[in-house]
């Protein structure tokens, strides 16, 4: 599988429907956050997945656990590729998210990319995530060796926080290179803004994939 996710972060289902026909060449998993899932509803889901990819579904849910299960089941009956839960929903809610059958990969938030945080923190929550039943979870570059190494390699890590040396930073405070982010044992790259907004989104995620590839050798 690709290591590029690409978060359609874009309320205009037909230009997040052309990029992922565009981009399909680099990626393999689109990332559906609130801000398209609100405006286009499942059919982005059905749509991304005829076009041969998988979702990503990005709503960090953190409710009760009976609500957070539920919305797991739903998310399976939809066909998600993965999702995302946030680990200070506590125990108990990623317990039962990880009880539905055949479930999507789950995948918990340790801190958000945006905040800065004790690297300590998000090891802990990521060890808590383990023990609940996670596959994996979402992490900043600068906290992938320690998780991995916490929590063994088999563990999924997907990274947000990407920006090539030129890039603006935006809102995101822990950021690294794709290549650093690989080369530290990330198993995804979530990639938004820097694809997205580029000029030419096809050729940064060609540049982003020719780091990639140079960082696995
Ligand atoms: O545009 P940018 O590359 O910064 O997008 C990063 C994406 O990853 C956004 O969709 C954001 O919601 C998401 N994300 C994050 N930090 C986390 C979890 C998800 O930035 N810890």
């Amino acid at each position: 599988m690709k290591k590029i996710i690409v978060a359609l972060d874009m309320q205009d289902s037909k230009k997040a429907l052309e990029l992922v026909k565009a981009l399909s060449p680099y990626v393999d998993i689109f990332k559906v956050g609130p801000i398209l899932f609100l405006t286009s509803g499942p059919k982005i889901i059905e749509d991304i997945k005829r076009l041969g990819n998988d979702a990503f579904l990005d709503m960090k849910f953190h409710d009760i656990p009976a609500t957070v299960k539920r919305s797991v089941e739903s998310a399976r009956q939809m066909g998600m590729h993965s999702l995302t839960l946030h680990s200070a929903g506590g125990e108990l809610m990623m317990k039962e998210a990880a009880s539905v059958p055949n479930h999507p990969k789950l995948w918990a938030v340790t801190v958000l990319t945006s905040e800065l945080t004790d690297p300590i923190i998000v090891r802990q929550r990521a060890q808590l995530a383990q023990k609940c039943g996670m596959d994996g979870v979402i992490s900043s570059p600068h906290e992938i060796e320690i998780i991995k190494k916490s929590c063994g390699r088999d563990f999924t890590v997907v990274t947000p926080g990407i920006r090539m040396e030129s890039d603006s930073k935006n809102d995101q405070k822990r950021i690294s290179t794709p290549k650093a982010a690989i080369k530290a044992g990330a198993d995804f790259i979530v990639v938004g803004r820097p694809i997205i907004e580029a000029n030419d989104p096809v050729e940064a995620a060609k540049r982003i994939n020719g780091e990639v590839e140079e960082a696995l050798g």
